[in-house]
């Protein structure tokens, strides 16, 4: 089954091959149409008017909200929109400040997406916290490396669910119940997953979980911040929306999602990710893993093959493979294959602490989206083969 027709990107743009899902996905029609629809004979702000268009859009900007808490499992009083995960992150970072006391320590891996790094950095060097890195173990990271580096100083674990860098996952479950042994909380940063399997935050167990909505097929400037338990956290954002009254000498704050969101939200970009959301409900995330299973495969083999590309990072691949052509800068692997009609990215991917202790400046990454077929895996790898004897 083909899914590449679903994505009007693909017919105007007939040669692509479109190996960068990671940075972000390709947007079907569904999500496109639902976006224009909304606009077009649904649109008004939400919350405050008492007419009809008001309730109907109102009606919808929930009904996404639903979406996104059946997708992974959570009650929908559980799910904050914002930005993207970049700021569900920052929003965290500033709404917990007051959790923390000097002297107390976070624990991130060293897999982390930079957003999921200097937040915490940030906060740390405020607050007088420790920042204790969980560095990989035999160039992986398991369930032992995160037990090791517990200590009862460790108020808040935050961990990648698949590295955006090398596309191997973690097994957040284990870190969940390692973590939650020790008191402390746990962030998960399922970006890169929940685009590629089924993720439940129940049977994950953590506290709290992110992602944002362009990569899962979804519009720009929609993100999701699942918590468990906001447990009365201040407010992140002041203003409408947000409010059950202010007087002149007493304001007083929304409980719930609603605490969180304060101003106009972006009720379009909830309508696009509910549609992106029911578009891959009809496919299945069982279906949507298997797929990705077989490309992720298909291309380790096929590269390994090749005898000049160290594949890099240890662990199971989810999401993309990256790698280094050896002799072979990899902005200049790019750009020949962006030459050829082939996107993919090549740099440090927003992970310089694990480029570091892989022993690598910059990588070049194939990242796999519904739409990828195996042919577009053959193009690039004969690419690659022109570019070996390019720089021999
Ligand atoms: C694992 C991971 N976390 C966080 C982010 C940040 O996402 P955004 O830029 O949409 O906020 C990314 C983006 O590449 C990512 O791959």
């Amino acid at each position: 089954m083909s899914y590449k027709k679903d994505f009007p990107i693909f017919e105007k743009h007939p040669d692509l091959v479109y190996l960068d899902t990671g940075a972000s996905a390709q947007k079907p029609k569904v999500v496109i149409d639902a976006v224009s629809d909304f606009y077009a004979s649904d649109y008004a702000n939400i919350h405050r008017g008492l007419y009809e268009l008001s309730e109907k859009s109102t009606a919808l900007y929930g009904q996404s909200r639903e979406a996104v808490g059946r997708f992974i499992g959570a009650s929908s009083d559980k799910i904050i929109f914002t930005r993207g995960a970049t700021e569900s992150i920052n929003l965290l970072r500033y709404v917990m400040a007051g959790e923390f006391e000097e002297g107390d320590t976070i624990l991130v891996t060293v897999m982390e997406h930079h957003s999921n790094f200097v937040p915490w950095f940030d906060l740390a060097k405020e607050k007088g916290l420790n920042l204790k890195v969980v560095e990989l173990h035999d160039g992986s990271l398991g369930g032992d490396d995160i037990v090791d580096a517990m200590d009862e100083s460790v108020k808040l674990v935050c961990s990648v669910h698949v590295s955006n860098s090398t596309g191997i996952e973690i097994d957040v479950e284990k870190v969940c119940s390692i973590a939650h042994e020790f008191g402390a909380k746990v962030l998960v940063d399922a970006s890169q997953s929940v685009v590629h399997k089924k993720v439940d935050v129940e049977s994950i167990g953590c506290d709290f979980l992110v992602f944002s909505g362009h990569k899962l097929y979804g519009p720009t400037g929609i993100g999701v911040l699942y918590a468990q338990d906001m447990n009365g956290l201040p407010p992140f954002h002041f203003g409408g929306d947000m409010i059950k009254f202010v007087e002149k000498d007493n304001v007083e704050y929304l409980d719930g999602p609603q605490r969180y969101e304060a101003g106009t939200p972006n009720i379009a970009g909830a309508v696009g990710l509910k549609a992106a959301i029911e578009y891959l409900e009809g496919i299945g995330m069982e279906e949507v893993e298997r797929r990705d299973g077989e490309l992720i495969e298909y291309a380790e083999s096929q590269l390994q093959e090749l005898g000049f590309v160290d594949l890099v990072g240890k662990g199971l691949r989810k999401s993309a493979v990256s790698f280094v052509v050896q002799g072979v800068h990899p902005h200049d692997v790019a750009q020949i294959l962006s030459d050829n009609n082939i996107a993919v990215r090549a740099g440090h991917h927003c992970t310089q602490p694990l480029n570091k202790a892989l022993g690598h400046t910059a990588t070049v990454r194939f990242s796999f989206g519904i739409y990828n077929e195996k042919a577009d895996i053959d193009k690039a790898v004969e690419v690659l083969k022109e570019v070996k004897k390019l720089f021999s």
